[in-house]
């Protein structure tokens, strides 16, 4: 099987109550191991890179290590672009091969966001691949800038309707008090359901995906302190809240920062435990490991995913 769109199984994950993860991947190993694990959970996947990783790891080498995975696993996987800020990236990447896109045009005006969505929409269609656009503004770390959360702002139902229509866009990213990052909350974990309920009547059969939606495992904090880290007041989503949000009209859940905790907890106990180490593959053997104990946990428990290749 080729790399696919997300529109199939994004709506498969719709009707039946569950949501695909989409992991950010910027290197072979992390890209290993979230193949691996959706190889032994028979798991959609959807891999995306944002611009930083195109930056770092060169666009055209992770999509040749894509095109490997999907190669090795017959895995359903799609390769998204994740937080694409113009049109000109999003076609970049729809040339190199990526068979979805976002478009994130939400710090714009509703409408310059709907101007450019439809336009990287129209392009995206005439090829093939699927658009994801964003209502609403989550805070953290976005487009490589630092949304602080007073200029953070819940997505307006009302505008949702009109935004997929003028559109055509294929998934909506909205904001419901989710954050990029690994410091999510000060105080008591919120999520506003009540958006996301009001957003899914209005938009029948239409995927939702949740930005920033990793839950910073208390596991992963632990090591990475215990091994010389600091991550003091790192917090997350609990699982609980996204299985709900999955049971609802969330269809895709982006996933960054557990996987890099995860990366860099087995690397820091790796060292500390092998003062002499001095092989990338003696320390990145077990990193990647950890990445499919992750993922493989995430997609069991938390996505819903398993055995829906
Ligand atoms: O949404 C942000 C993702 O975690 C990607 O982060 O831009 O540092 O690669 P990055
Ligand atoms: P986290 O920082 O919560 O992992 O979110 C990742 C994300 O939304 C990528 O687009
Ligand atoms: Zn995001």
């Amino acid at each position: 099987m080729p790399l696919v769109n997300t529109k199939e199984m994004l709506l498969k994950a719709y009707q039946g109550g569950y949501a695909v993860g989409a992991f950010n991947v910027n290197n072979m190993e992390i890209i290993q191991g979230v193949v691996a694990a959706g190889i032994e959970e028979k798991s959609p996947l959807i891999l995306q890179v944002s611009s930083g990783a195109r930056k770092y790891a060169n666009p055209l080498y992770l999509k040749s290590l894509v095109d490997c995975a999907v190669k090795e696993s017959g895995l359903p996987i799609a390769l998204h672009l994740d937080h694409g800020d113009s049109y000109e990236l999003c076609v970049s990447a729809i040339d190199d091969g990526f068979t979805s896109v976002m478009i994130d045009a939400s710090h714009h005006s509703f409408e310059e966001n709907i101007k450019i969505t439809k336009k990287v929409v129209e392009y995206a269609h005439a090829h093939n691949v699927t658009v994801e656009a964003e209502l609403g503004r989550l805070a953290g770390i976005e487009d490589d800038v630092n949304v602080s959360e007073k200029d953070s702002a819940y997505t307006d139902p009302s505008q949702v309707e009109e935004f997929v229509q003028r559109t055509g866009v294929d998934s909506l990213a909205i904001s419901i008090g989710t954050s990029h990052g690994a410091f999510k909350f000060k105080g008591e974990p919120k999520l506003r359901f009540d958006i996301l309920e009001d957003v899914s009547k209005r938009l029948p059969e239409f995927p939702i995906v949740l930005h920033g939606a990793s839950s910073v495992l208390q596991e992963y904090i632990d090591t990475i302190q215990k091994y010389g880290g600091a991550m003091q007041g790192a917090r997350g989503i609990p699982e609980e809240m996204l299985r709900k949000a999955a049971s609802m009209a969330v269809c895709k859940i982006n996933i960054d920062s557990d996987l890099r905790m995860a990366f860099t907890a087995s690397i820091r106990k790796h060292f500390y435990d092998n003062p002499s180490h001095f092989d990338p593959r003696q320390y990145l053997s077990p990193a990647r490991e950890s990445i499919k104990q992750l993922v493989k946990h995430k997609i069991i428990s938390v996505l819903g995913c398993n055995n829906k290749a």
